[in-house]
Order: structure tokens, then C-alpha cells, then sequence
């Protein structure tokens, strides 16, 4: 069913309440996620988007019940990938010859995916579409947000900006508008949205707000691809993209670690306590990989200013989850933030020099050579390691 968001805009998305997993199984979505497309009904019909394909069928029922889908003059992609254009195929059957707005790199992506030869309109910023009764739709380009294919989407008269992905969040609910959801939830799916999908595009992010502020479009709305519709004060989300796309970092130090026989486990935890005992004031946070999200860890390594990592020496290497998560740490490109390393060992030792050779490649800045620990920590060792844990606090 249709709902409204302003005067002539309708949401007619999917709410996805079970997903648990996104982009294969590389994010995690505790509170599920929807897939927004939006119906304008002026003197012209425009399909903003559409949604996943699992759900193309049922997508293409719903819509066939609001409207005759013939009255469909013009569809705007914009954004190929399968969760915003995953429904095109079930609907472009009903309506083959309709135009699609979307940017140069959109129509590769989307004949890559679907391999259909569609009445495509390529589009670049600045670029309007008539629709009637006095309005417009304006195209700004947003590329590296996240795809080199992303645009944005902004209908005057009603100030609606249809940003796709940037500004959204992973969060399944029946409530359309930021101001009715829970504000702790919408922050945290936020933060965790833009740590794990839009760091690595920092650079390209500060310059295209900068761009979209120039252009002094009058912004009432925000609607997203996914989660809420930003009606309440749209601009704090911006704001918070201004903050965030500018090397973000609280007095926050997160430990984490792996371990075996739980060495590596003390040593973590004596490392935090050594933190909280020099800097009182700092956040001090502490987590055993293997037992927890790697995509909520992410969150809190974007949120640190130094990250102390730990694992135990195995074949003159580390865990594999401590590489796999400093790789992933890599992906992101992080800047600005220091890291220590830490591990017992009982033989070898080679886990402290791999983690800081690892962190270097990654883009931190490693502030000491670590700290290693022969065999289970014992109480003189664990004293070291509160002090170690000071040292890095300072
Ligand atoms: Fe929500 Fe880049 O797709």
C-alpha cells in the first residue's frame, strides 16, 4: 500500500523485516531494512527507483494496484545496484519502451546486470525533466556515493531530495518519518550505515556536500532508498555527514582482540584497565572478535582514535580473524587514527610485529612496537600490561 510522504509523493517500497545480512554476508542488519521507491503523480507519473529483486513481483502487484502502470511516463534510476533496480526487469515487461533516467555509468551498470537494451536517458547535474504543474526534477550527479552510477534526485516546488543510498540506514519500519522511530535506533543505523558503506569515499563526499549546499536548493525532505524519510529537521543528517566525512573520531580507545587459551584475553583486559586509570575521561571499549559483529565493530574502530589490537602468535602469524578484520579495516580507509598492538606466545612471538606491519598497510599509525607476552600472563606480566595500557592512554 501506498503511503503518503508530501502532497503528490507517495513511498511505494518494501519493508524487509527479516534480512539479517547485506551485500552477500559482508553487512550485518540487525533491524532488517526497506528498499524505497516513490511514485510522483503530477501532470506527468515518475517512478522513483524500485526495490530488491526477491521482491520485484510483489513490487510490481502492489504498484499495478495504485496505478495503471501505462500512466508511467518517465522512471528514474538512480542507482543500479540490485537493491534499488533489482525490480526493473518484472516491471520493464509491462512497459518495455518507457524512458529511464539515469547517469552514463547507470546505464552500464544496468545493461551489465540485466542485459536489456532499455529506452535509457542519460542525465548529468543540472539536468531537469518537466513534470507539470510548475515542477521540476533537477539530477545531481553523486558519484562515489557509493557507486560510480549514484545520483540524486530533487523535485522542486515540493523541495524533496530523493538521495538514494546517502543519508539512509539499514532499519525496517512501518513508520515512514524520522520524527515517529525511535531517535537512538535511527542514530545508531546512521553511524553504522556511513562507517561501513561511505568511509572509503570521505574525499569525494566532503567536496560533493560542499557541491550540493552551493547549489542552495531549499531541502524540506530527504527521502532515502533505505530506512526513514527525513521530514523533522532534514538538514541534522547532513550535518552529521559534515562531521562524519571529515576523518570522524571521539576520545574514544577500543581494544580488540582474538585469543586461544585466553592470554591474549588478560592481556586485553589489563590493556583497558591501564587505559581508564590514566585517562579517566576517555571511552575505553573492549572486544573478543570471535564473539562479536564485525560491521558493530567498525562502528566503534570509526568512532576510536587509537585501536589496540591483540592475538596470540600462530604459525608466526596471527588469527585469521585478526587479519580478516584489519583487512577489512584497510578496505574502509581510515584516517587519522593511531593503533598498538599486543599477544602472548609461547614459542615464536611473531603475532605484536605481523598486527603493526599489518596496521601500517592499513593507514593507522602504529605508536609503539606493542607489547608481547611469553606464555600465560602472570602477575608481573599483567602489571606491565596495565602499564602499557597507560602509556598508550597518554
Ligand atoms: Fe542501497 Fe548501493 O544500494
Amino acid at each position: 500500500m501506498k503511503k503518503k510522504v508530501k502532497n503528490n509523493v507517495f513511498w511505494v517500497g518494501k519493508v524487509d523485516w527479516e534480512l539479517k545480512k547485506f551485500h552477500g554476508n559482508e553487512y550485518s542488519t540487525h533491524k532488517g531494512s526497506t528498499y524505497n521507491s516513490y511514485l510522483i503523480q503530477e501532470e506527468k507519473t515518475v517512478l522513483i527507483d524500485t526495490v530488491w529483486a526477491p521482491f520485484a513481483e510483489e513490487f510490481v502487484e502492489n504498484l499495478v494496484k495504485e496505478i495503471d502502470l501505462n500512466k508511467i511516463d518517465y522512471i528514474v534510476a538512480n542507482h543500479g545496484e540490485i537493491d534499488h533496480s533489482g525490480a526493473l526487469p518484472a516491471l520493464m515487461k509491462h512497459i518495455p519502451d518507457k524512458p529511464i533516467y539515469c547517469t552514463a555509468n547507470a546505464v552500464k551498470s544496468l545493461k551489465g546486470q540485466y542485459h536489456q537494451d532499455w529506452n535509457f536517458h542519460v542525465v548529468k547535474t543540472g539536468d531537469k525533466l518537466d513534470i507539470g504543474n510548475g515542477k521540476e526534477l533537477v539530477f545531481v550527479e553523486m558519484t562515489m556515493l557509493h557507486w560510480p552510477d549514484s545520483m540524486a534526485t530533487y523535485l522542486t516546488k515540493d523541495n524533496i531530495l530523493f538521495s538514494n543510498d546517502a543519508f539512509g540506514q539499514h532499519y525496517a519500519t512501518e513508520k515512514l518519518f524520522n520524527d515517529l522511530v525511535d531517535q537512538c535506533d535511527l542514530f545508531n543505523e546512521s553511524i553504522k550505515y556511513f562507517a561501513n558503506i561511505l568511509t572509503p569515499f570521505n574525499p569525494m563526499l566532503r567536496k560533493k556536500l560542499d557541491e550540493v549546499m552551493s547549489l542552495n536548493l531549499q531541502i524540506d525532505i530527504i527521502a532515502t532508498s533505505h530506512g526513514i524519510v527525513w521530514r523533522d529537521n532534514p538538514m541534522q543528517i547532513v550535518q552529521k555527514y559534515s562531521q562524519w566525512a571529515n576523518d570522524y573520531q571521539e576520545n574514544q580507545i577500543t581494544v580488540i582482540y582474538d585469543t586461544m587459551w585466553n592470554g591474549t584475553k588478560i592481556l586485553a583486559e589489563k590493556i583497558a584497565e591501564g587505559i581508564g586509570l590514566a585517562d579517566p575521561d576517555v571511552v575505553v571499549k573492549v572486544y573478543n572478535l570471535a564473539k562479536s559483529d564485525e560491521n558493530d565493530l567498525i562502528t566503534e574502530v570509526f568512532k576510536s582514535k587509537t585501536v589496540v589490537m591483540g592475538s596470540p602468535t600462530i604459525a608466526k602469524s596471527v588469527l585469521h580473524s585478526v587479519a580478516g578484520f584489519i583487512h577489512l579495516m584497510k578496505e574502509l580507509k581510515f584516517k587519522n587514527k593511531k593503533a598498538a598492538a599486543f599477544g602472548c606466545y609461547g614459542w615464536s612471538g611473531e603475532s605484536v610485529k605481523v598486527i603493526n606491519d599489518l596496521m601500517a598497510d592499513a593507514g593507522f599509525d602504529v605508536i609503539n612496537e606493542g607489547f608481547r607476552n611469553s606464555w600465560n600472563p602472570d602477575p608481573d606480566s599483567q602489571k606491565a600490561a596495565l602499564d602499557f595500557g597507560k602509556e598508550i592512554a597518554v
